[in-house]
């Protein structure tokens, strides 16, 4: 049975979307998706041209859409998916940049914990601190997928940033110290989302460019690399 609801945001038409979804920034990465790994899939979302898909995967119902870049626009596809349409795990399938020398380019990393200098959470008025971590049923079976597959995977935390372009030179290297392994921007929203509605969330990364080295990856290099976090993500429906 197809959703009858909508959003400001998302306008599904009477497509169902399913209790998980793969969230990459990239909306035609979402469109590469659904067209290369799932089965009898339709598109339920065009507004914005943020596009979301649900199909099958091995038999099991997902989908797959595009959340944009930065806290903001995470924090508002990832509200609606939770607290408008039910859905129960959102795994978010994207790209970072490495922070620790042992991590390579293309090198998959799961998000344990995210630690941001986003006041995204500043709204829940929280009297102290509060550690944003992942769903430990997703990354628990996440680190399962990958060692069964063979794949070489980094666990720990990441930094959550709003600014990609840093004026400070010093700014990353403190986070360096504190044994961050990579940056990206989106998991502070959906990890604060998820832990305040009780459903799961997780971050599954792979190395775009490297802080320390200065290594960057071309657009078809990301493309194959990008297929290992795709092998694990998909398992998790
Ligand atoms: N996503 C991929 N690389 C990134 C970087 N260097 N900083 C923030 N987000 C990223």
């Amino acid at each position: 049975m197809g959703t009858t609801k909508e959003t400001p945001h998302i306008k599904p038409n009477g497509v169902e979307i399913a209790e998980t979804v793969l969230l990459p920034g990239d909306p035609l990465r979402a469109k590469f998706i659904a067209e290369t790994f799932l089965d009898n899939y339709e598109c339920f979302n065009e507004v914005r041209g943020m596009l979301g898909y649900t199909g099958t995967y091995k038999g099991k119902k997902i989908s797959v859409m595009g959340t944009g870049m930065g806290a903001p626009s995470m924090g508002i596809y990832s509200w609606e998916l939770i607290n408008v349409f039910g859905v129960k795990n959102l795994i978010r399938i994207g790209t970072c940049g490495a922070m620790q020398e042992n991590i390579e380019l293309y090198d998959v990393i799961l998000g344990m914990g995210s630690a941001t200098d986003s006041n995204f959470g500043d709204q829940f008025n929280l009297p102290g601190q509060f550690p944003l971590t992942a769903s430990f049923e997703l990354l628990e079976k996440a680190k399962k997928v990958a060692d069964e597959k063979g794949q070489k995977v980094h666990i720990g935390n990441i930094l959550s940033s709003d600014v990609f372009y840093h004026a400070d030179p010093t700014y990353i290297k403190k986070w360096q110290d504190m044994g961050i392994l990579s940056v990206e921007m989106e998991s502070v929203s959906l990890y604060w989302n998820a832990i305040q509605a009780g459903v799961n969330a997780l971050c599954i990364l792979t190395v775009s460019d490297h802080l320390i080295t200065g290594e960057q990856t071309t657009t078809e290099e990301r493309q194959t690399a990008f297929t290992k976090m795709m092998e694990i993500a998909l398992e998790l429906a």
